[in-house]
């Protein structure tokens, strides 16, 4: 198993610049690793437009399609199935993975949250609230964390997170901005820590 490449699904809900980043690490730091399905719950977003421009299969799958959630989670696996996805990379998506998924792809599943976890995170907690709640709070630091997803929101074990300052006269935006761009590292190297070990 010298050549494989380990195959991964990115589930998006919008821009997609996390997935883009990880995209461009695996190819520049040629880390062992492929993109063989982007799924989102939205048709057309910028996630989905990027892996179409670059030839990785999509799938648009939302639980409105579906009588029942079982179906909905069903169908997801399918999805995962028939593109021998190996590992899922949360990226940006604002739906919660079925647990039926999550118990498949138990240690499977990456999620990056905007904040250093334990801290500013659960129901709610996601896009500008967080670094809103961060601002308000009067945090000195905040960050990014790469953690395994399972069934409670961003509670599972951290595999890498990384600190960035809080600025005198930061707004949520500002901050969003900075964090956003520590993602952009803190993610492919988080991936690449768990394809080969190494520590960046
Ligand atoms: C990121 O801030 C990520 O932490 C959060 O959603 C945002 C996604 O941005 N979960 P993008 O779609 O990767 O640009």
């Amino acid at each position: 198993m010298a050549n494989h490449k380990t195959k991964l699904a990115v589930f998006c809900s919008g821009t997609g610049t996390n997935f883009q980043a990880i995209y461009h690490a695996i190819n520049e730091r040629d880390l062992p690793a492929e993109f063989s399905l982007c799924l989102s719950n939205r048709s057309e977003c910028g996630a989905m437009t990027f892996a179409a421009a670059k030839g990785i299969p999509t799938v648009h799958l939302s639980e409105k399609q579906y009588d029942t959630h079982e179906e909905f989670a069903s169908a997801m696996l399918k999805a995962l199935g028939e593109h021998d996805v190996e590992y899922i990379l949360l990226a940006g998506y604002l739906r919660k993975v079925p647990e039926a998924v999550v118990e498949a792809y138990n240690l499977k599943i990456l999620n990056i949250h905007p904040a250093l976890l334990p801290k500013f995170g659960g129901k709610g907690m996601y896009g500008i609230s967080v670094h809103q709640a961060v601002l308000e709070a009067g945090e000195k630091e905040t960050g990014a964390t790469v953690h395994y997803v399972d069934t409670e929101y961003d509670k599972g074990p951290i595999l890498l997170q990384r600190a960035v300052p809080v600025k005198k006269g930061d707004t949520p935006e500002s901050l969003a901005a900075r964090v956003l761009e520590c993602e952009h590292q803190v993610y492919p190297d988080a991936l690449e820590k768990l394809l080969t070990g190494t520590n960046r």
